[in-house]
């Protein structure tokens, strides 16, 4: 049997039923690797739209998208910002757990090109599901899944953008990158809740945030 190499999803705004249209998903093998599908959630008419890059380890046993040690960071950010995270819709650009094994453990590997590519008919059918005013791509695989090409989150970071299906964009690392800093983690965690807050504001949240750009 031929495995299609992109993900065909039912034409619907139905958030379960593409939910459960991705659960069945072989359009790349990642689907093999992962314990199971993890499809965004959240507000389903979010005005604020967030995508991650891939489930981690523990949204792949869990099955929900940021409940691990990055959720935690985004909650707190979330939380700073004083937007409530059930308000929000948070996804990801690829909706399986790549991995490779270290010892016992399952060692996070960055999804390939062709992957995210497989796996963009879900995004886009999620975005076109939510309506959102903005989406807020949290690191490179993310703003290069939205943005449909080549995007530096350093030069690009906290800009208000357009995306190709003209909705606004905003990008920012992602929060795993705060976890692995030695140093600086404070003064990096204030700048990715103050790309948090600007995200927010455009999307017509009261912040609590003060944002100085
Ligand atoms: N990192 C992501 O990009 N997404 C998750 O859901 C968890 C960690």
């Amino acid at each position: 049997m031929n495995t299609p190499t992109v993900a065909d999803p039912p034409h619907t705004h139905s958030l379960p039923k593409l939910r459960s249209a991705a659960a069945s998903c072989r359009a790349c093998p990642l689907w093999r690797m992962g314990t199971q599908t993890v499809f965004g959630e959240g507000g389903e008419h979010a005005a604020l739209l967030v995508v991650g890059e891939q489930p981690g380890d523990r949204e792949d046993i869990e099955g929900h998208p940021f409940v691990g040690p990055a959720g935690r960071l985004l909650d707190r950010a979330l939380e700073a910002t004083g937007v409530p995270r059930k308000d929000v819709y948070i996804t990801n650009a690829v909706k399986h757990f790549k991995w490779e094994p270290r010892g016992k453990r399952r060692l996070h590997k960055t999804p390939a090109q062709r992957e995210i590519e497989a796996c963009l008919p879900w995004l886009e059918a999620e975005i076109g599901a939510v309506d959102p005013r903005v989406i807020l791509c949290l690191g490179a695989t993310a703003a290069r899944s939205v943005m449909g090409g080549k995007v530096r989150v350093t030069e690009t970071r906290g800009q208000p953008l357009r995306s190709p299906l003209d909705k606004q964009v905003v990008i920012t690392i992602h929060p795993a990158y705060i976890l692995r800093l030695r140093t600086g983690a404070e003064e990096a965690f204030a700048l990715f809740v103050n790309d948090v807050a600007q995200a927010a504001a455009l999307a017509g949240f009261k912040t609590t945030v003060t944002n100085e750009d």
